[in-house]
């Protein structure tokens, strides 16, 4: 059993930017220093049942069997499969909250509340938390939700998602949280998907200036589903709108009707407030909720987690990697409809007994010093945030950042998506001005939690690199030909073993949940994404290496674009591939091919656009649309992506090997077009 990759010697390094744990994180760290890390990692890797249950007994089990980590990956073994603390019983919402209201945590903040506006705020406590969730739980058993049902969320940043993730995993319903920006269509696919019969939704928000009327679409989302043979038997309506600030320039949507499946949030949990509610025992490996991430084939795939994995995995994860201590006021600033919402804003900081700032708003607005500004007012000591938005905010120029004092900050973390250096040493100079350790955490919506990420009082930091494996993670990199690359080198980044957050499968499919993640590299989870180790064994993720690609930090799939795109009468074909961008990491590129005798003027180039924010959302809208006369094609009909990948780079030469194409002018036109796109 190889441990190589952490190994490191900080004497040894020919590296000459590494970054030193700050001493106030390393001093008391739960992780203190390199050999400490490298210690419990050996530990984690050569007896992981032991690590784990360690780590399990830090929270609560009804009943605790006598069951470790069991799983297979090799599909030419039998089923894959992965197992954690079977036959053990807990939940995660009583680890969330009553477990630590028993430890005398009742009265303290679980969440203060940022709205939109500066001027909205308001703070939850442990016990006012529990209260709201029992509450709501008694809520969805009224409207029929039972221990294995779906319920699809539609909220914006609201407290109440919290309070609702929180009442399904209280009576072992699983959430499926719909992120607030994705179309009626979208939403309607994962309802339909999963069979919900229950939606939690709102009539309306705020993101900065714009107004969005969420009722609107999702009442067109459940005709949608009933259309596709699922009848949401209840809406529940949160009424946000009467009780926030109007911003400036912005008006409130016109208020849609009440339909004969709409109940409001307020008058359901009047009506149930003194029903008893208790919680649901569920089994360690129970779904605990679904979140629907891009497929490369174009339907989203239903990632399944499970209960107590992905309890411990997060709970652990987020002790560590952030360093979590009673006093911290911890802030991620994602929202919830991604992973990274429901691992560490929701799930990892309650059970670590945090205080958490929830925000609704965006970072710009109404100023570019609002996220500093937030960190100032709340003294925030840990952040956490994505690549887009401290690129966004460094390209704004220092001015922003200077005049807020950021005094409190001690870590500053980031998700989604790789951190190129310049904005690393941004966050390291400017923004934490020197005194935070920056924690780049590699991890994906399948693993639960995170993978490659540094310990801030661990780890020393290179700019770029999410550095080492997280406690019982072994990544290996493998050529083509799934041979594992030992030492410095670059190839497909694998796990070799289970870890107890992973995904347990794709819901309702699990022949795409083998073929995706275990067929690619057989007896290894594939995450897709590729990765180079240098000299010092640290870890550097270079970026996607299938159909999927990252804007913002969010997966898109480039084949469901390119459905939307040829949903239009006049589009014959199109292909979608991601190009460059100084903030936003990468942009969707479509190239169309247009039926005989069709034109793609402004009009065009508007209708395919609003199709693609129709269908998926405003977030997968293409950047750019180009006419293409055809598409560079195999023989074999493949169209090769990697030739127009680079002709959106604005690459006019070194386009790779040409020649086993049909049609090799087709390059040179595409070429001129792009040029006249300017
Ligand atoms: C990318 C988000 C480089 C990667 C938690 C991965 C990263 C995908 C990093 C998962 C990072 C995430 N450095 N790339 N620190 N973190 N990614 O499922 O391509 O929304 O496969 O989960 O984001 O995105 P997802």
């Amino acid at each position: 059993m190889s441990d190589v990759h952490v190994k490191f010697d900080l004497a040894s390094t020919s590296d000459d930017q590494v970054f030193l744990p700050p001493a106030p994180l390393l001093a008391g760290a739960h992780v203190s220093g390199l050999p400490s890390y490298q210690e419990i990692y050996s530990k984690s890797i050569n007896d992981p049942d032991a690590f784990w249950r360690s780590v399990a007994a830090e929270l609560h089990f009804e009943r605790v069997s006598n069951k470790g980590l069991e799983y297979n990956f090799d599909m030419r073994k039998g089923d894959i499969f992965c197992r954690f603390m079977d036959g053990s019983t807990t939940n995660i919402a009583y680890n969330c909250l009553e477990r630590n209201i028993q430890k005398g945590l009742g009265d303290k903040v679980a969440y203060l509340w940022e709205g939109n506006e500066p001027s909205d705020s308001y703070r939850v406590t442990y016990q006012e938390l529990r209260d709201k969730v029992a509450n709501f739980s008694a809520v969805l058993r009224a409207h029929g939700v039972k221990r294995g049902d779906v319920v699809a969320l539609y909220l914006p940043m609201v407290i109440e998602l919290a309070v609702a993730m929180l009442a399904c995993a209280r009576i072992g319903a699983m959430h499926s949280v719909v992120f607030a920006g994705f179309s009626a269509e979208s939403l309607a696919t994962r309802i339909v998907d999963a069979n919900c019969k229950v939606l939690v939704t709102a009539d309306g928000f705020f993101r900065g200036s714009k107004t969005i009327n969420l009722k609107k679409i999702a009442d067109k989302a459940v005709t949608l589903s009933s259309t596709d043979g699922v009848e949401v038997t209840s809406v529940i309506l949160l009424e946000h709108l009467k009780r926030v600030t109007v911003p400036q320039g912005a008006v409130l949507p016109k208020k849609e009707p009440l339909t004969d499946k709409d109940f409001l949030y307020e008058t359901e949990m009047q009506k149930h407030a003194d029903k008893e509610s208790p919680v649901e025992w569920m089994q360690a490996e129970d779904p605990l909720f679904l979140l629907y991430t891009s497929g490369s084939t174009g339907k989203p795939k239903g990632i399944q987690h499970t209960t107590a994995g992905y309890m411990v995995y997060a709970y652990m994860t987020m002790k560590c990697s952030f360093d979590a201590k009673p006093d911290d006021v911890y802030w991620c600033t994602a929202d919830c409809g991604w992973i990274t919402g429901h691992s560490y804003l929701l799930y990892g900081p309650l059970m670590n007994g945090l205080t958490g700032v929830w925000f609704e708003g965006v970072p710009l607005h109404p100023s570019p010093s609002r996220i500093w500004n937030i960190v100032d007012n709340y003294k925030v000591n840990k952040l956490y945030t994505s690549p887009t938005a401290v690129r966004a905010l460094s390209a704004l120029g220092d001015k922003w950042v200077k005049e807020t004092s950021r005094s409190s900050l001690q870590l500053i973390g980031t998700v989604g998506e790789p951190i190129n250096p310049a904005a690393w040493l941004w966050l390291h100079k400017v923004a934490g001005e020197k005194n935070c350790a920056i924690v780049d955490t590699y991890w994906q919506t399948e693993t639960g939690g995170h993978m490659i990420t540094p310990l801030p009082g661990a780890t020393p930091t290179k700019p770029g690199s999410a550095t080492f494996p997280f406690f019982g993670v072994n990544p290996v990199l493998l050529d083509a030909e799934g041979r594992q690359i030992e030492g410095p080198g670059e190839g497909n980044l694998c796990f070799d073993r289970a870890w107890p957050g992973m995904l347990r499968g794709v819901y309702g499919d699990k022949e795409r949940f083998v073929k995706t993640y275990f067929a690619p590299f057989k007896g290894y989870y594939c995450t897709g994404d590729g990765a180079r180790r240098d000299e010092d064994g640290y870890l550097w993720i270079t970026g996607r290496v299938d159909d999927l690609m990252n804007v913002s930090g969010h997966l898109l799939s480039t084949a469901e674009i390119e459905s939307a795109l040829v949903a239009h009468a006049n589009v014959a074909e199109a292909a979608v591939v991601a190009a460059p961008h100084d903030i936003k990491g990468s942009f969707p590129y479509a190239f169309v091919t247009l039926n005989v005798g069709e034109k793609l003027d402004a009009k065009l180039i508007g209708e395919l656009k609003q199709l693609v924010r129709d269908k998926i959302g405003a977030l997968a809208v293409p950047d750019v649309i180009q006419e293409a006369p055809g598409l560079p094609k195999t023989r074999s009909g493949k169209v090769t992506r990697r030739i127009l990948r680079k002709i959106a780079e604005g690459c006019d030469t070194g386009l790779g090997d040409v020649t086993t194409l049909v049609d090799e002018s087709i390059i040179s036109e595409l070429v001129n077009g792009r040029n006249r796109l300017g």
